[in-house]
């Protein structure tokens, strides 16, 4: 198995910054980066104020909070990951984006570091192609917030070697998660379940059923839900769902994954959640 100490990540959006805490507490060397040094140090002070807020909440303690700093690297160079031993792909959810990343970081890392991306839908065996190390390449999928959601879907493509899954399941039980392994397939598991239901819940909506609080309390208090549909598709992003949405109406033409046209409006209008202060509710 790979043994990893060097952690990469890839993008500093949600889940980038995400996932880079969660290695960091693990004990891993993080080096996270972004296109920009602003967006790069964006990540750092971000991630400060979430843990300065744990601190203040006595979740954890300063000394601790200096220690997951201090493991913590941000830069705006993609060759400050050539020490890597696993790398983890967490940019825009397109697959031409992260195809030229892909091949841009085969280039760069040592040869038998690991290559994973934490895409929602992508198939995974595409990025595994562009790169001249496709037994390396898998999925590693954490969830959103990544340091509070406990589970990790480990996608297996066709072309990757077992030790590669075995190394990303240990990885990921590594930083306190339950992996599952998942065929690539578009959505793995959980959001190839999770998708429809959501995209109906807009469906009702738009069919004015119900309100969109009213749905929302259904959903929490008639299925215990910690948050309803709507609430939800702001927190993961209105562009990365209609994303999931499309990849998965790609793949398996199921009308129930062909995204309601207020999700694709919402989007071109900008109104993408949380992220952008505005989406279903405002924040
Ligand atoms: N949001 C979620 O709930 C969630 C959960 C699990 C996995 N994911 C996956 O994680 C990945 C990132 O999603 P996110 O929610 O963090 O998105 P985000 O919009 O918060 O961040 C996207 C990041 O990609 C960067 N980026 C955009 N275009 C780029 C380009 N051309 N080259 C390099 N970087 C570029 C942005 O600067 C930003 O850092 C996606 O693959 C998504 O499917 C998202």
């Amino acid at each position: 198995m790979t043994n990893i100490t060097r952690v990469g990540i890839l993008g500093s959006g949600i889940m980038g910054s995400g996932l880079a805490e969660v290695a960091a507490r693990a004990g891993y060397e993080v080096v996270v980066r972004s296109r920009s040094q602003a967006g790069a140090d964006a990540v750092f002070t971000g991630l400060d104020a979430g843990l300065t807020k744990q601190v203040t909440r006595e979740k954890l303690t300063d000394e601790e909070r200096l220690a997951i700093l201090g493991r913590i690297t941000v830069t705006d160079d993609l060759s400050e990951l050539a020490l890597a031993d696993l790398v983890i792909e967490s940019v825009v959810e397109e697959m031409a984006v992260k195809k030229a990343l892909f091949a841009q970081l085969d280039e760069i890392v040592q040869p038998d570091a690991i290559l994973a991306t934490n895409t929602s839908t992508l198939p995974v065996v595409e990025l595994a192609m562009a790169t001249k190390r496709p037994e390396l390449v898998c999925g590693i999928h954490f969830f959103n917030p990544a340091p509070m959601m406990k589970l990790v879907e480990v996608v297996r493509p066709i072309t990757a070697a077992d030790e590669t899954i075995t190394t990303a399941i240990a990885f990921a039980g590594s930083c306190g998660k339950d992996a599952v392994e998942v065929k690539d397939r578009a959505g793995f598991i959980v959001n190839a379940l999770l998708f429809p239901y959501l995209n109906n819940a807009v469906r009702m909506w738009e069919q004015a059923t119900a309100s969109m609080a009213d749905i929302d309390t259904a959903m929490q208090g008639g299925c215990n839900f910690p948050m309803g549909p709507f609430a939800l598709l702001d927190l993961v992003g209105l562009d990365t769902s209609l994303a999931i949405l499309d990849a998965l109406y790609d793949e398996f033409r199921d009308p129930n994954y062909a995204a309601v046209p207020t999700l694709r409006r919402m989007v071109a209008a900008g109104q993408l959640g949380r992220k952008t202060k505005q989406g279903f509710y405002a924040y």
